[in-house]
């Protein structure tokens, strides 16, 4: 199985016809989001032009420990997740703290299709066209105070629904954090969908995070509260083990994880002949993001 050479979606599918049909398909999105969108599918200046990572790639190979530690296993036990309906408490320091449900919050925000490049800390990487909001649509409906300084984000307790809540040896809710430039940064963005198709549950239906420039465990999933704090917030990976997980965690070739370098990566999907590729500062989006971190020592604050 392993060794199965597997068709990738741009190999079925001519990019100028997938391209087309994407922008054909921005009423589609509207539908499987209940939003109707504007003519901006497909067109953001934030979309990498890189061919995707196939669908059946994306949604089999996850880590969602929720539902246990094997790359198969969300794609297994995922499907017992209810998803409908769904709320976010948006609470600490916003004017308008309470429970968004997400049906409204996605009348009020512009959806549209972002290519990028999804990085994984243990040196897996993929390309995900996901479907999704800038994060700072939805601070601004809640209206973020003058002394906010961080969001802290958690993912759903429910351990009757997820399994690996009762045996992953992991602090529950899994729980991250971003600073407010960061969570405010155009490129940071709330996935709602991949391939113009609703969020895959074992990608984290129906609401995750998705920040391209850092490794993948920041872009939690399953979102059901954001706080708005004057604090570091706590993370899940950074509590279990602090000096191999930093609260940056941005995508740094340079800086090796303790107990392997972080130099290269293997496109997940490409089958027997994949090659490993160099890692790209901040994943590649270096020009967009690097301004955030000046004066600051990468080391230190890996
Ligand atoms: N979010 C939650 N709630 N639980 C998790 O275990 N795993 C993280 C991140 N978000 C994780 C999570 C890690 S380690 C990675 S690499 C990405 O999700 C994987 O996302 P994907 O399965 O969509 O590729």
């Amino acid at each position: 199985m392993a060794y199965t050479i597997k068709l990738k979606y741009s190999d079925v599918t001519p990019r100028a016809d997938y391209m087309n049909r994407r922008q054909l398909m921005g009423g589609a999105v509207g539908l499987a989001t209940g939003l109707a969108l504007g003519p901006a599918l497909g067109a953001s200046k934030y979309s990498a032009d890189l061919d995707p990572t196939a669908l059946e790639d994306i949604s089999s190979y996850n880590n969602f420990y929720e539902f246990g530690t094997g790359k198969g296993d969300p794609a297994s036990h995922a499907h017992k997740l209810t998803v409908d309906p769904w709320s976010v408490e948006i609470d600490g320091m916003v004017e308008r703290p309470g429970s968004y449900g997400l049906e409204d919050i996605l009348k009020k925000v512009t959806q549209e299709e972002r290519i990028y490049r999804f990085r994984c800390v243990e040196t897996w990487s993929m390309v995900v066209p996901w479907v999704g909001f800038e994060l700072n649509q939805l601070l601004n409906m809640a209206g973020v105070q003058g002394g906010a300084k961080y969001v802290a984000f958690q993912t759903l307790f429910r351990p009757e629904e997820m399994p690996g809540q009762k045996t992953v040896n992991l602090e529950w809710p899994y729980r991250e954090g971003l600073r407010l430039d960061e969570a405010m940064h155009p490129l940071t963005i709330m996935a709602t969908g991949i391939y113009d198709e609703p969020m895959p549950k074992q990608n984290g239906a129906p609401l995750r995070l998705v920040v391209p420039w850092k490794y993948g465990y920041k872009s939690i999933k399953s979102i059901v509260r954001v706080t708005l704090t004057d604090k570091e917030p706590q993370t899940t990976w950074n509590m279990l083990q602090p000096n191999e997980y930093g609260f940056y965690s941005n995508v740094n070739p340079e800086v090796s994880h303790p107990r392997w370098s972080q130099a290269y990566e293997k496109p997940i999907g490409g089958g027997l002949f994949a090659k490993r590729q160099e890692t790209l500062k901040f994943n590649g989006y270096e020009e967009e993001v690097a301004s955030l971190y000046d004066g600051m020592d990468l080391v230190v604050n890996h």
